[in-house]
């Protein structure tokens, strides 16, 4: 076992967790962080997206002990004082899930594309996300979402 000492969303935490336990299983497991997904352990469908020291990555593919030290941030820590955030708001606003098993690596995704490029094209918004799969809705309001986030922030919101 190793001992590890991170942040998750804002809270300091600290486990002794074997060196082959991944991020996701971790938090899930460990933390009871359930609203990270796992839709394939293989780092093909994004599901499991969270922000590791402000950038996302996908939480199968990386160790838990590579995140001693780090600031994570899931889908559970993105809402502040009760607040959506603007892109958790704007695909709710554009109906942009069905199953929502895809919903929080897509929104965590969206956040991380979003802070790099605040007013992405269509295309941009397509590349962006084309690590994050949906079985559901054909993408095109996950699209829609992610341009009602960009245009909201770019009107003095957040994004
Ligand atoms: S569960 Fe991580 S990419 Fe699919
Ligand atoms: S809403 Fe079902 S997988 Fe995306």
């Amino acid at each position: 076992m190793t001992r590890i000492n991170l942040t998750v969303d804002g809270a300091k935490v600290s486990d002794d967790v074997e060196p082959r336990t991944l991020l996701v299983h971790y938090l899930r497991e460990t933390l009871g962080k359930t609203g990270t997904v796992v839709g394939c352990d293989t780092s093909n469908c994004g599901a499991c997206t969270v922000h590791l020291d402000g950038k996302s990555v996908k939480s199968c593919n990386v160790l838990a002990v590579q995140a001693d030290g780090a600031d994570v941030t899931t889908i559970e820590g993105l809402a502040q004082d009760g607040e959506l955030h603007p892109v958790q708001a704007a695909f709710h606003e554009c109906h942009a899930l069905q199953c929502g098993y895809c919903t929080p690596g897509m929104i965590m995704q969206s956040v991380d594309l979003l802070k790099d490029n605040p007013n992405p094209s269509e295309d941009e918004i397509r590349v962006g996300l084309e690590g994050n799969l949906c079985r559901c809705t054909g993408y095109h309001n996950i699209v829609r979402a992610v341009q009602t986030a960009a245009a909201g922030a770019s009107e003095g919101g957040q994004a």
